[in-house]
């Protein structure tokens, strides 16, 4: 694993180093969405510049995105006022461009994919908050993009049982777990199909798989993984600091 040791008893949940397993090919623009206040947080910075291990997330987002080799160039949405260097974070082959984020996510992702330059033809959308997502989970969507399919997505299995309410608090119904999906980023696209997706879209969207469902797209789902669970309560960034293994 690039950049520190593991001990035998908490090894990494997947390796990072995947430069070995896949080509260097540059031909993926990812948009990073980071301009969001982080309020389920709490108090303080926004939740992109918030540290952990010294380091801001949206740079942790940023190296594992650029240790990607299909990755070519990078549009992050940054928060009003940001002053953060991103380009230390990347590697130098990698383009990389920033832009103010707008009041919505999806205003922010619109405002990235109008930046990205018009030679990339596959885009990823990936949340600075999951920013400890592995660069293979980065392969393993644009794969799959590359190999034909218009929006892909990656997901893992519901553990919980869900069960639908009323606004009065009582259960409608109770969902049957094995056909539902919890949903991570990246979430990838064929450039013209996100495109079609947010000029038709309306407000609303969590994601941006859902932007384009709502065109008529069948999305694709790949396994997602872990490491990509995004920090959103004060205690997913203790459970990230355990994902992460011990620091060295
Ligand atoms: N995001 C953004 N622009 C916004 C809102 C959100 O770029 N106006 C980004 C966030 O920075 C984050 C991702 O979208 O990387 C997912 O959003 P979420 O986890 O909801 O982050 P926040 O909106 O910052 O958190 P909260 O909803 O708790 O305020
Ligand atoms: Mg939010």
């Amino acid at each position: 694993m690039p950049g520190g040791t593991t001990a035998p008893d908490n090894p990494p949940i997947e390796d990072r180093d995947v430069t070995a397993q896949y080509p260097l090919r540059g031909d993926v623009a990812v948009l990073v969405p980071a301009a969001g206040l982080g309020t389920r947080l709490g108090p303080g910075a926004p939740k992109a510049l918030r540290e952990l291990r010294g380091v801001p997330l949206l740079a942790h987002a940023l190296r594992r995105i650029g240790e990607a080799p299909s990755v070519g160039c990078v549009v992050v949405a940054v928060p009003p006022d940001a002053t953060t260097d991103l380009r230390p974070y990347l590697p130098g082959r990698i383009e990389l461009y920033a832009v103010e984020g707008g009041p919505t996510r999806q205003a922010s992702v619109a405002a990235a994919l109008a930046l990205a330059p018009e030679s990339y033809k596959i885009i990823l959308v990936h949340d600075a908050a999951r920013a400890f997502a592995p660069p293979d989970l980065v392969e393993r969507v644009a794969a799959a993009v590359r190999g034909g399919h218009q929006a892909v997505i990656p997901v893992l299995p519901v553990v919980d049982t869900i069960k639908q309410v009323d606004d009065t608090g009582h259960i409608l119904t109770t969902l049957d777990r094995s056909a539902l999906r919890s949903v991570q980023t990246p979430q990838g696209f064929q450039r013209a199909v996100l495109e079609a997706g947010h000029r038709n879209a309306v407000d609303g969207h969590t994601d941006d798989a859902g932007l384009v469902e709502k065109i008529g797209v069948r999305v694709f789902t790949v396994p997602g993984s872990d490491l990509a669970m995004k920090v959103t309560h004060p205690t997913d960034l203790a459970l990230a600091e355990f994902l992460l293994g011990p620091s060295t």
